[in-house]
């Protein structure tokens, strides 16, 4: 597979065309933002972490039955991942009560639900991804109503099989942002990636947070939460 030019640059990632047109690479960095690129800043060692961590997590999905669109990696950083164009959502699964839904409803972090939450949000940062429902993301013609089902049905398996395996490794899912592609014959697949700055990650025993939350709130150990959740998932 040959790298060809570069098509794209996000906040955490680089995407790069190939030499076969099914196929993009993207490009892992270790730059974080966070309140839609307010706060700026790096993370060490953040891309390489991100890159093994998300195809892990995509491959355990494959294996479910979670199609993505992961292909191969390629290095540390880098992965070839098909082709797709991205359903311009946020698709946000809540276990637990933290972040933006315990700030806007007004109550604690660390509420246990009875079942899981689905909440989207129009991926548009000059908006500042504003929330929406199914109905708006319809009339905004972002997704069919076929599409929503089958993500809301993706998401909540994803959250099953994710829940499970972090789970053993002593770790709370407690919410996580997911993203979707369309490729070219209309399939949705799961995209972008999976990962401390996706996920809200915290010690099953402890309740210590190890995820991006760490950088968005200033508490220090940022590095330190990244490489020990590495360290869980390669079973060291
Ligand atoms: P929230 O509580 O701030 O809405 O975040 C919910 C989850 O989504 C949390 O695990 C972090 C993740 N997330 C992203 O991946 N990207 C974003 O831009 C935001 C706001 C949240
Ligand atoms: N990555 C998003 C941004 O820069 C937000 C976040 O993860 O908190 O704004």
């Amino acid at each position: 597979m040959e790298k060809r030019e570069q098509l794209y640059e996000g906040k955490a990632k680089k995407v790069y065309a190939t030499d076969d047109a099914r196929y993009y690479i993207v490009s892992y960095k270790d730059d974080a933002t966070a309140f839609n690129g307010l706060k700026k800043g790096t993370i060490e060692g953040k891309g390489a972490i991100n890159n093994r961590m998300s195809n892990l997590l995509m491959q355990l999905l494959e294996k479910n039955g979670v199609p993505t669109h992961f292909v191969e990696e390629l290095s540390e950083r880098e992965t070839v991942v098909k082709k797709v164009s991205i359903v311009p959502l946020e698709v946000i699964i809540r276990n637990v009560s933290a972040g933006s839904f315990a700030k806007r409803y007004g109550v604690d972090e660390g509420i246990v639900f009875d079942a899981p939450t689905i909440e989207f949000s129009y991926k548009n940062d000059d908006l500042g991804d504003p929330l929406l429902n199914s109905y708006h993301a319809i009339a905004l013609k972002l997704a069919t109503r076929e599409e929503i089902e089958t993500i809301k049905q993706l998401a909540f398996k994803v959250n099953d099989v994710l829940r499970a395996y972090f789970k053993t490794l002593n770790i709370r899912l407690v919410d996580f942002k997911l993203e979707f592609g369309r490729l070219d014959d209309g399939a949705i697949i799961l995209a972008d990636e999976i990962s401390p700055d996706t996920c809200r990650l915290w010690d099953l025993d402890t309740g210590e947070k190890l995820d991006k939350d760490r950088f968005r709130r200033d508490m220090g150990g940022v590095e330190d939460a990244y490489n020990e959740v590495m360290h869980r998932l390669m079973g060291e």
